[in-house]
């Protein structure tokens, strides 16, 4: 272990506010005045989710064993339990390896398999799931749901994705980004696309880690809008872009907005990532997606295939567990 180049860390835990959000719900026809997410409110919702962001440390850390195989399993004889309403590959595998690599198990539970599925109300699921595990990830619709598991169990809950944010994505999205820059601070991160749980989470962590944000959104999916110097939203693509050393993107319809399929994409029309918008970014700027991707919708085959290179999808998807527990 001589040659670690950074200093073994006390693990963080890494404990879901108990604050309950408002959430904007799309409606095919928002406009701005009706959609008053404002920056303190998502701050104080999700804001200290990205309150150690020393967190990024010890992944490099861990990252930097398990590279050259030094065993690091430190939640040995630590059981997570994984409940999972909505589908998942990545975050499913990255938690599961990642709890093995660290010397824990990792349980699978789906809504199939769970009462909760049959109605159980999510107090009981969460008194006597505190007794047997020793956290629980969950990803599901309701950020309510996530609050009500952490304000009626007593361990460590995990937020693995709800409809209004996606935290843990965001931290592999930033360790990834200061692995290429070495910094955050100063650095412009756009997100091109729809106002959802990804945006809400990149805002927060961008401004936490003292990067500029740029957001553009269709004006009726605005969620927020409030003055920051190193913030800004817009309508218009090619500005958010301007400059940008790092562009995001996600899916125009997310999980459980299916059946808005056609509606949304008419309405992201013209917020796809191609090369003329990375041509207003930075020379050499870093694409990301949370992935899965739409090919020919937010991002083209092109620049999919080329600027999103295999490292920075790799990168998403193992390291999200390693810090987190
Ligand atoms: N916004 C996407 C993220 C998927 C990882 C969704 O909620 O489906």
């Amino acid at each position: 272990e001589a040659d670690a180049p950074f200093r073994r860390r006390a693990l963080p835990v890494y404990f879901i506010s108990r604050e309950t959000p408002r959430e904007a719900k799309w409606t095919g026809k928002m406009d701005k005045s009706e959609a008053v997410m404002n920056y303190q409110t998502l701050e104080r919702t999700i804001g200290h989710q990205f309150a150690d962001i020393g967190l990024l440390d010890l992944a490099d850390q861990l990252k930097y064993e398990k590279k050259h195989n030094i065993s690091h399993r430190h939640l040995e004889g630590k059981s997570l339990g994984m409940i999972f309403q909505k589908t998942s590959t990545r975050t499913r595998v990255s938690f599961e390896t990642g709890m093995y690599q660290l010397g824990g198990q990792a349980l699978f539970l789906s809504n199939r398999d769970l009462q909760i599925g049959r109605g159980e109300p999510v107090q009981d699921t969460a008194r006597v799931l505190s007794r047997y595990l020793d956290g629980i990830m969950i990803r599901t619709y309701e950020q309510k749901e996530v609050e009500d598991l952490a304000n009626y169990g007593s361990i460590p809950i995990i937020n693995g994705l709800t409809d209004f944010c996606h935290p843990c994505q965001v931290l592999a999205d930033l360790m990834t980004i200061r692995e290429k820059f070495a910094v955050l601070e100063g650095l412009k991160m756009c997100y091109i696309g729809d106002g959802n749980n990804m945006a809400n989470s990149l805002i927060v962590g961008g401004l936490k880690t003292g990067m500029k944000v740029s957001i553009a959104t269709p004006a009726e999916v605005m969620a927020f809008a409030e003055p920051n110097p190193n913030f800004f939203i817009t309508d218009d693509p090619m500005k958010a872009a301007e400059n940008a050393d790092v562009v995001i993107t996600d899916t125009w319809a997310s999980m459980g907005q299916e059946a808005e399929k056609e509606v949304r994409m008419k309405a992201f029309q013209g917020y796809q990532v191609n090369d003329e918008l990375l041509a207003a970014a930075k020379p050499g700027c870093m694409v990301q997606h949370c992935l899965p991707a739409y090919r020919e919708q937010e991002i083209t085959t092109k620049v999919f295939e080329t600027k999103f290179s295999r490292k920075q999808k790799t990168a998403c998807t193992h390291r999200r567990p390693l810090w987190l527990l």
